[in-house]
């Protein structure tokens, strides 16, 4: 970008021209989306000085997921909750660290839009300074608002997110997101204090040669997932030669690789716990937002057995395998599996 331009878009300018104009306009939306940036330039701060702040490493806790809990996660979620439940535009939260949903306190001022995130993704990488993100989710409340909201209604399908998107503290902090109109990016530019539009209208190439997955998975694999990877590494697959393996194990830096490099990243079914065989990654704030991100960039997510955005969850929680990135390698991977 040229330096000193007079041309640079902020993302929240960025929204207001692209939104739908609506008599009904609150402003509430455009809230949001500012204290959810303020949250994530507050996060970015102390992830730049992680090794000079008393920040690394784990709190001895374990979360409801049954994963050890960072430092980092903790500040991440606090800062969250503790901006977005003044935002005025919420009326009900969830987070990948809470067991339930978190209410708006009584005496603060409500909304209808209901938010959850995944406050620090990829938290196991924070001590040795790789990529994390942070995952956000938006949807609007079903019933009048003049009610007391039913915490049920977070479990919405996919595609009645209203927007998604996540910031991913990289070499740079940048802000990826959509409400239905297309992918955006944007780079936070440190010095002004701003995120500015880098990456218009981003589209995933169908044309990428890269398949990222956890293969120290293997022996916990089924035949067809076993299958699709082989057939990634020989020339049976969409772009029949061997592809290039990535994974960073930040799902929100291996899909930021995936929405510009093309090809696919999958978090298959394993049966480590052979009762239950299950995907890792959770529905409601990985997932689904993700996969809204990967559609309107004209990619695709799925299950294996379906679309990811057509899943009506059952509980908050809720984990579901993933296969997202490049249309014909999700294809490719689902008709694997199909054959069985
Ligand atoms: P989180 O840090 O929010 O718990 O998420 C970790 C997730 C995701 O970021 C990544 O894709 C995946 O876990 C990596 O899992 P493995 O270590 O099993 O590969
Ligand atoms: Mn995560
Ligand atoms: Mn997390």
């Amino acid at each position: 970008m040229e330096a000193g331009s007079t041309k640079q878009i902020t993302v929240v300018e960025h929204l207001l021209l692209h939104q739908k104009k609506s008599p009904a306009a609150t402003g509430k939306f455009t809230q949001l989306l500012y204290d959810l940036i303020l949250a994530a330039k507050l996060i970015t701060r102390s992830v730049n000085k992680a090794g000079l702040l008393d920040v690394l490493g784990g709190t001895g806790e374990v979360n409801v997921q049954g994963e050890n809990v960072q430092k980092l996660d903790e500040y991440a979620n606090q800062v969250l909750i503790h901006r977005l439940e003044r935002s005025g535009a919420l009326c009900l939260m969830a987070s990948e660290e809470n067991p339930e949903p978190i209410s708006i306190p009584s005496h603060l001022p409500k909304g209808d839009y209901i938010l959850v995130f995944d406050p620090l993704d990829g938290s196991s990488n924070i001590d040795v300074n790789i990529n994390v993100g942070t995952i956000f989710s938006i949807m609007r409340r079903k019933s009048a608002s003049t009610s007391e909201v039913n915490p049920n209604e977070l479990l919405q399908p996919g595609y009645q997110q209203v927007a998604a998107g996540y910031f991913l503290y990289g070499p740079s902090t940048m802000m990826v997101y959509s409400t239905g109109q297309g992918v955006h990016g944007f780079t936070l530019d440190p010095s002004v204090g701003e995120f500015l539009l880098s990456h218009p209208n981003m589209t995933i190439p169908n044309s990428g040669a890269i398949y990222s997955v956890n293969e120290g998975n293997h022996a916990y694999w089924d035949a067809p997932t076993r299958r699709i990877v082989e057939s990634f590494k020989a020339h049976d697959n969409p772009q029949k030669k061997p592809y290039s393996t990535r994974y960073v194990g930040s799902l929100v830096a291996d899909f930021h690789r995936t929405l510009q490099y093309g090809g696919v990243f999958m978090y298959p079914l394993d049966h480590k716990n052979p009762e239950a065989p299950r995907g890792k990654l959770r529905l409601l704030c990985e997932a689904s937002p993700l996969a809204f991100l990967a559609e309107q960039a004209g990619g695709a997510a799925s299950s294996g057995t379906g679309r990811i955005l057509e899943i009506v969850p059952e509980k908050l929680h809720q984990r579901v395998p993933l296969y997202i990135g490049a249309k014909a390698d999700v294809a490719f991977a689902e008709a694997q599996l199909r054959q069985g």
